[in-house]
């Protein structure tokens, strides 16, 4: 777990400007994500969560949504492997508890399933597709 990453939960018009330039860098410049799919109506209906580095710099996000689907989870490449996207999901499960929500759900791409299977996820049904990447949905009661 890397002590020296920071994350804060915040509302989509205090997050959107860091949140945009992280999901736009990992998702439609590395993954070739449509950037009219990667921006959706919910983000203004989401809790945003963004990791910060020792320096103060963004360097991670996702988003919970109000039906309990965690999404839009990414670190900047350069971030990654060092606990932020642990830190970040653990921050989203927590505000979804103090929501009183029951099960947290989402979209996995599937290279990212044994990153969320090690908080309790598990897989439910068959893959699909999505943005052109291969999906599965997994889900944890809380
Ligand atoms: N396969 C297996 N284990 C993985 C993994 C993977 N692809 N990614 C992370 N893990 C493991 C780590 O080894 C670590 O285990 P440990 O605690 O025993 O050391 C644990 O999961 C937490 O990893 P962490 O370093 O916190 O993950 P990260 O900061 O690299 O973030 C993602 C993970 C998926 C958010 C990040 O790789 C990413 O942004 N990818 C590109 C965007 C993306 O695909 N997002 C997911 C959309 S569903």
């Amino acid at each position: 777990m890397n002590a020296r990453v920071s994350i804060r939960i915040l509302p989509w018009q205090s997050a959107r400007a860091e949140a945009q330039r992280v999901r736009e860098t990992v998702f439609v410049v590395e993954q070739g994500v449509p950037r009219e799919i990667e921006l959706d109506e919910w983000d203004e209906r989401c809790d945003h969560a963004l990791a910060y580095d020792a320096a103060g710099h963004v360097i991670g996000t996702g988003r919970l949504l109000p039906d309990g689907h965690v999404g839009r989870m990414a670190v900047l490449r350069e971030a990654r492997g060092q606990g932020v996207g642990a830190r970040l999901l653990e921050a989203l499960i927590e505000r979804a508890r103090t929501r009183g929500m029951g099960r947290v759900v989402l979209n996995a791409q599937t290279h990212a399933v044994p990153f969320y299977a090690r908080f309790g996820f598990a897989v439910e049904g068959a893959t699909f597709m999505e943005a052109g990447i291969p999906h599965v949905t997994m889900a944890r009661d809380l």
